[in-house]
């Protein structure tokens, strides 16, 4: 029996700026950005979007599509974010309200940093090989946040990526081949406290080529074996980073034109914490020439630290399992000025205040309109 992803979509807010702008109100080449880096645009959260929200923007492009014993099949949602809204209650039960899922399933929230979307999907695979008549939605969601002026400013971001697991799936069958590893680093962390990353920048992009240097090395496949590579993407930049360790003069070249195809969205959004790998996945699937039966290596990073690498081989027509569509979200956005990103990024609600958070800047289906008395209340 095949398991793996019969669908995929993605949301991200109505805003974003142009990271040129930012370079220059910074006092920053921007070539520094755009090549250094290799990011040209990011978005921008409206105050009436959170990990919660925008995670059930992304599923309801799913569930509109489909009927109801497709719906009813659903047995849980498990919500990966380090973005969550409450220390305590899980997100996934707000989600699950949301789009108006039965009572009867299971809902959990993840964390551990970029890794627990991966961590979702591979509790999705193991729980869809022992009850092959259901399906389990993987939400990673998240707002990349380390503050105006700082050195991570420019690989901030937002969004949510969603995935339905399967048994038949449409588009990509997981070859349950997993390398994996953790260690207790400290390269990124967020304390309670703080609602910016702390964050060793250096350290952290050693820590990521050194992990995924060792698990390839554990990882018993050739690279030209696959079609496409999707990397964690932090920066688009560190996905070249971690691959140009394994290449050589004769295949550079052409790993460095397939990641440019891997990296195309991210470029354009930025850092989605979570979701980073699965945006990379989704530029892979939309993007690149590929058939049934290619295989797609899959590199998951998690700061503090965790890392798995592993394979996805396509299916028939994957193309049909693509929700939504990526690329009017993208363009469709509007470019805001440098000032007004930063108005919006300081009026942010992190603590907890009485306020009404309707905003010219939201047309989503799903918003946090309002906190009152410590709750969040949702549309
Ligand atoms: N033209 C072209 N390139 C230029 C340039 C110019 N004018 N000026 C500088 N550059 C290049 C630099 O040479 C450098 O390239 P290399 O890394 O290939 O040497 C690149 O631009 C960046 O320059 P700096 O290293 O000087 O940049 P910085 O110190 O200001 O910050 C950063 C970069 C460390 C990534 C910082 O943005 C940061 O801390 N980001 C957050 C942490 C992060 O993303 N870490 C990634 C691994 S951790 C992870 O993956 C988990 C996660 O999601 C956070």
């Amino acid at each position: 029996m095949n398991i793996g992803i019969d669908a995929i979509s993605f949301y991200t807010p109505e805003i974003a700026i142009n990271l040129r702008d930012l370079a220059k109100k910074r006092g920053v080449d921007p070539d520094k950005y755009t090549i250094g880096i290799g990011q040209d645009i990011q978005a921008v959260i409206p105050i009436s979007q959170d990990a919660v929200s925008m995670a059930a923007n992304a599923a309801e492009l799913i569930l509109v599509k489909k009927d109801k014993e497709y719906v009813d099949s659903i047995d849980a949602i498990y919500f990966a974010s380090e973005s969550g809204v409450d220390d305590s209650k899980s997100g996934a039960v707000i989600i699950q309200k949301l789009l108006n899922l039965p009572g009867n399933i299971r809902t959990i929230e993840m964390k551990q940093a970029c890794y627990s979307g991966t961590f979702g999907l591979m509790s999705a695979f193991n729980y869809v090989a022992t009850n092959p008549e259901k399906r389990v939605l993987v939400i990673a969601s998240d707002i990349a946040r380390y503050g105006l002026n700082s050195a991570g400013e420019v690989t901030q971001g937002a969004g949510a990526i969603a995935m339905i697991v399967s048994a038949n799936p449409q588009i990509a069958k997981y070859n349950f081949d997993s390398v994996y590893m953790s260690e207790d680093l400290n390269d990124f962390w967020r304390p309670l406290y703080s609602d910016t990353a702390f964050v060793d920048g250096k350290y952290s992009q050693e820590v990521y080529k050194e992990f995924f240097l060792k698990l390839w090395n554990r990882f018993d496949r050739k690279l030209d074996s696959f079609e496409n590579f999707a990397f964690h993407l932090p920066f688009s930049k560190m996905g070249n980073k971690a691959l140009e360790q394994i290449l050589n003069d004769e295949n550079k070249t052409s790993w460095n034109e397939k990641l440019e195809i891997a990296k195309k969205y991210s470029r354009l959004v930025g850092n989605l914490y979570t979701g980073s790998l699965y945006l990379a996945f989704l530029s892979i699937l939309e993007n690149d020439d590929l058939n049934s039966g290619d295989e797609i290596a899959m590199f998951s990073y998690g700061s503090g630290a965790e890392a798995e690498l592993y394979s996805f081989t396509l299916e028939v027509e994957y193309k049909k399992g693509i929700l939504g569509d990526t690329q009017s979200l993208l363009n469709d956005r509007k470019i805001i000025s440098v000032e007004t990103y930063e108005e919006i990024f300081s009026s942010q609600n992190l603590d907890g205040h009485n306020q009404n958070m309707e905003n010219e800047f939201d047309k989503a289906t799903f918003q946090l309109r309002e906190i009152k008395d410590n709750l969040r209340i949702y549309r």
